[in-house]
């Protein structure tokens, strides 16, 4: 599959005549709401684990020396916590594009806190994408990161971001922290 999902998920219209439906945001879209909504609720998914095994070419990395970010891979029993957005059909556009290094528009069931259980869209990059990289030896995957950067920033604050922001939702993730722990220091 083309690296570049933005023509893909096009295609994908089924909350196209929602007024209103739930974004799960897992990583930089914890974060990184630079996209407008109409509330925020934190939330999980089930069945989904959190992975640092999608390449980065066009945020925290480049072409000739990808970062990594995460995407979701199935895990029967796990669950993954991150932000919901109620957001409006037309901001998709401006998702896609953030979201099209490899990308693709799902349907979700979501878990608010507080309650509720409401089907969602999340973005999530599957291994036959031409920009993922998959599972490595924790060091090599943290070494990378340590060392990438790209238009959007160092691939390093991707990571540390991601897990302060983790912190402040109290819901930890295992995998996120050990990459934490076995990032180099800096020079
Ligand atoms: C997400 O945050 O939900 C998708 C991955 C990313 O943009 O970091």
């Amino acid at each position: 599959m083309s690296a570049d999902t933005t023509a893909i998920n096009r295609h994908m219209t089924h909350f196209d005549r929602h007024s209103s439906f739930w974004l799960f945001g897992y990583g930089s879209l914890i974060w990184k709401a630079d996209f407008p909504f109409l509330e925020r609720r934190p939330a999980w998914i089930e069945g989904w684990a959190r992975r640092f095994w999608q390449g980065s070419h066009d945020h925290r990395g480049t072409a000739e020396a990808p970062g990594r970010v995460v995407t979701l891979v199935r895990e029967p029993g796990a669950r993954c916590h991150g932000m919901a957005y109620r957001i409006e059909p037309d901001t998709l556009g401006a998702l896609d594009l953030r979201e099209k290094n490899g990308y693709l528009r799902e349907k979700v069931e979501l878990h608010l806190d507080g309650g509720g259980v409401e089907e969602g869209l999340v973005y999530l990059a599957t291994a036959d994408n031409a920009a993922f990289l998959g599972e490595a030896p924790l060091a090599a995957m943290a070494g990378q990161i340590a060392r990438a950067r790209g238009p959007s920033g160092s691939n390093r604050d991707y990571l540390i971001n991601l897990a302060l922001s983790l912190a402040a939702l109290n819901a930890r993730d295992a995998h996120v922290d050990a990459l934490v722990a076995a990032l180099p220091e800096q020079d």
